[in-house]
């Protein structure tokens, strides 16, 4: 199978850093992806997708969209640029893909920002090293599912504009029958993973504070804020379930559930553990705007329809990994 990757370096833009560069990435996947062929070229550019397109036909089994704009800060900056990329771009990309292979599947690596602030109202309660849910709301045992409302709620331009591609997306499986996925996915992390918002667990930056002896800062929230991160193989894995089994508009939350919820305060005691290293933390007042002191995601909708798919990185083997590649 051919693995054609587009991409025009703009996350050096988007994140405002020339370390965010995706240059060393794509080295290496030429270097080491068998039948990857890299094509550096603006998503939003609807000629250049067509004329790329037009090579493989009907052939294009599957478009997997990464290429949303995520950085808070960038997006609520230039919400302009926020809007040509998350909702434009995507659109371009699922008209590209409906005028010549219709039958493929396009999956929308989408966010769970598009839940806005109805995300940050929950009801939470002190445990000391962490916000937890109050005993029993509807999302305490499990996490958060596909039915928390994603309107009428402030989202942030990043949110807003990920939701309006999150809807098109959906869109068009309903009105095309094309095979359609938005998956809503919250802390995804790998070792190849540059920063991360400060107000989220930042688990590569934490790995690194572990060999370099520098103080790990963290803002907002006590630094009890807790996510369910993901690893990226993990991701990779449902994408590559979901691929094999397609569908017009299906919508999953996907993170790394339950049993991987941890506070930025439980990451450091366990990363201190993992490492044998002493990691000072340094809580900062001031979360950034939008950020969000609690996610647990509720995977269940699709582990019913992937039985097959668990996460296979518990957190200390996904922290090991981190440490791993900080050697
Ligand atoms: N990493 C996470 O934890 C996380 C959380 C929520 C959602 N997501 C979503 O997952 C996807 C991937 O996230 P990521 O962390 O790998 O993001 P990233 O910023 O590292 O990667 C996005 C890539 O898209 C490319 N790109 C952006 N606009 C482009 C354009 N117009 N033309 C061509 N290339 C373009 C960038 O250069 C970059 O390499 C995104 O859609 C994001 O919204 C990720």
């Amino acid at each position: 199978m051919d693995v054609v990757g587009v991409d025009n370096d703009l996350r050096k833009d988007i994140h405002a850093a020339s370390q965010w560069s995706g240059e060393q990435t794509r080295r290496d996947l030429l270097e080491h992806a068998v039948d990857y062929r890299h094509v550096d070229a603006d998503f939003r550019d609807a000629a250049a997708m067509d004329r790329l397109f037009a090579e493989f036909g009907r052939n294009v089994q599957a478009v997997i969209h990464c290429g949303g704009a995520h950085n808070r800060a960038f997006c609520q900056a230039n919400p302009a640029e926020a809007y040509a990329i998350n909702v434009m771009g995507t659109n371009v990309l699922l008209e590209t893909l409906r005028k010549h292979s219709k039958q493929g599947a396009f999956l929308y690596l989408s966010s769970m920002q598009v839940y806005g602030e109805h995300a940050n109202g929950l009801p939470l309660m002190d445990l000391g090293r962490r916000w937890e849910l109050l005993d029993g709301h509807p999302y305490a045992d499990d996490g958060v599912d596909e039915s928390m409302s994603i309107d009428a709620t402030p989202h942030s331009m990043l949110g807003a504009s990920q939701a309006a591609a999150d809807l098109m997306v959906q869109e068009y499986g309903h009105s095309f029958g094309m095979n359609t996925a938005s998956i809503r996915v919250g802390s995804i992390v790998g070792p190849c993973q540059g920063e991360h918002p400060r107000d989220d667990l930042g688990l590569n930056r934490l790995a690194e504070c572990a060999g370099s002896g520098e103080p790990f800062v963290i803002h907002g929230y006590q630094g009890k804020q807790v996510r369910d991160p993901l690893h990226v193989a993990d991701l990779a894995n449902a994408l590559w379930f979901k691929f094999q089994a397609p569908k017009p508009a299906s919508v999953y939350n996907l993170g790394g559930g339950r049993s991987m919820a941890c506070s930025a305060r439980d990451a450091v005691e366990r990363m201190q553990r993992l490492s044998g290293k002493e990691i000072e933390l340094n809580v900062e007042e001031g979360a950034p705007a939008g950020g969000q002191a609690w996610w647990v995601t509720n995977t269940a909708k699709f582990r019913q329809e992937f039985p097959m798919w668990r996460p296979r990185y518990d957190l200390d083997a996904l922290f090991q990994s981190l440490l791993d590649a900080k050697q």
